[in-house]
C-alpha cells in the first residue's frame, strides 16, 4: 500500500523574541544561545488550537482539496490547550471539518508518530488524512528560567497523506520508546518545562542514530541515498553530531531553529516547508525524517517524494 503526502501548511506567530529580548532580562547572552544551540529567535503566541487551524487549512488548500475529502484529523501537540478536551476536535471545528479528530502526544517525535498512526489508518480503509503538529510551548515556559525560556518557540505544521494503491512516497519507518528516561524532560501539570539538557542531548544524538540506520535499512538505502535530512530542530549541535555519526553532510540538512527555536512536534513539518520554499524537494530524491524527545520518544523515516 502507498501514501502520498500531497498538502503541506505552517503558520507562526507574529511576535519574535530574539536572543537580545531575552539577554535583557535573563542572564544568559545571544553569543551563549547561538553558539550552544544555534537558535538567533522564535516565534511567540497563538494557541495550539489557532496556530494548528490556520496550517491545516493551508494544508488542504495545498493538497487542492475540499474540507469535507478529509476522512480523519491526528493532531501532534505537547502543549494542548486544554487537558480536556484534546485540541483536534476544536480545531476541526475551527478548520470546519467534521471527521473523527485526535490528538497524539508523543512530544517532539510527536509529528512523526502522527504520520505513523495516520498511515496506520489508511491501511485500514481511509483515504486522506491531514496530521498536524501544533505547539504553544511559550505558555509552559518560566521566562525567568534561561535553561528551557531560550530554546522553546510556538508555531504548527500540517500535511495532506492521501492514500495511493500505486506507490509510496513513504518508505520505511522506525519509532521508540523508553519511559525510564521520563523524568529528563518534563511539565507537571500547573508548572513549566524543566530539563536534564546534558542527558538529553547525550541520548538525543544515539537514538537518532540509530533510528535513522534501521529507518534507512529497512528502505534498502544508505545515507549516501540521501539528498535530505530533515532533522527535529532542538540544537544544531545535535543535528551536527548525528550527521556526523551518520555520514551526512550538513548541506543536506534542513535548519530552521535559527528562526523558530525548538517547536516540538511542529519543527520538521516547518522544516520540510522551508526546505520546499527553497526548492529543496525534489521529486525521486530520498530524505530522512528523524526525530526525538520528550518520554523518551523517537522516530525515523525515509520518504522519497513524487511531487
Ligand atoms: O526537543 C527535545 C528536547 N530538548 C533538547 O534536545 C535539548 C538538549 N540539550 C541541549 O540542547 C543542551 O544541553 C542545552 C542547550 C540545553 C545546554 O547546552 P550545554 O552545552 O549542554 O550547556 P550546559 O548545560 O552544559 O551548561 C554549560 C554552562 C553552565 O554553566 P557552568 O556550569 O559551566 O558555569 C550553565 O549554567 O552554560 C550555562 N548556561 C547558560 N549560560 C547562558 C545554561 N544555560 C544558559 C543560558 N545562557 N541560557
Amino acid at each position: 500500500m502507498g501514501v502520498r503526502f500531497t498538502g503541506w501548511g505552517i503558520a507562526v506567530p507574529e511576535r519574535i523574541v530574539t536572543n537580545d529580548e531575552l539577554s535583557q532580562t535573563l542572564d544568559t547572552s545571544d553569543e551563549w544561545i547561538t553558539e550552544r544551540t544555534g537558535i538567533r529567535q522564535r516565534h511567540v503566541g497563538g494557541s495550539a488550537m489557532s496556530l494548528g487551524i490556520t496550517a491545516g487549512l493551508e494544508a488542504v488548500k495545498d493538497a487542492g482539496l475540499e474540507l469535507s475529502d478529509i476522512d480523519f484529523l491526528v493532531v501532534a501537540t505537547t502543549t494542548p490547550d486544554r487537558l480536556c478536551p484534546a485540541t483536534a476536535p476544536m480545531i476541526a471545528n475551527g478548520m470546519g471539518l467534521t471527521c473523527p479528530a485526535m490528538d497524539v502526544n508523543a512530544a517532539c517525535s510527536g509529528f512523526m508518530y502522527a504520520v505513523r498512526t495516520a498511515y496506520g489508518l489508511l491501511e485500514t480503509g481511509n483515504k486522506k488524512i491531514l496530521v498536524i503538529g501544533t505547539e504553544n510551548l511559550s505558555r509552559w515556559v518560566d521566562w525567568t528560567d534561561r535553561n528551557m525560556a531560550v530554546l522553546l518557540g510556538d508555531g504548527a505544521g500540517a500535511a495532506v497523506l492521501e492514500y495511493d494503491p500505486d506507490g509510496s512516497d513513504l518508505l520505511s519507518f522506525y519509532l521508540g520508546a523508553d519511559g525510564s528516561a521520563a523524568d529528563l524532560l518534563t511539565c507537571e501539570h500547573g508548572g513549566f518545562f524543566e530539563m536534564n539538557g546534558r542527558e538529553v542531548f547525550r541520548r538525543a544524538v544515539r537514538v537518532v542514530v540509530d533510528s535513522a540506520e534501521k529507518a534507512m535499512a529497512s528502505a534498502g538505502i544508505t545515507s549516501s541515498d540521501l539528498s535530505l535530512m530533515i532533522p527535529h530542530q532542538a540544537n544544531i549541535r545535535i543535528i551536527q553530531a548525528a550527521a556526523q555519526r551518520l555520514d551526512i553532510d550538513m548541506d543536506k540538512a534542513v535548519i530552521t531553529l535559527d528562526r523558530y527555536g525548538n517547536t516540538s512536534s511542529s519543527s520538521i513539518p516547518l522544516a520540510f516547508y522551508d526546505a520546499r520554499s527553497n526548492g529543496r524537494i525534489k521529486p525521486g530524491e530520498f530524505a530522512l525524517m528523524t526525530g526525538f524527545g520528550a518520554g523518551m520518544t523517537w522516530a525515523s523515516a525515509v520518504v522519497r517524494w513524487s511531487r
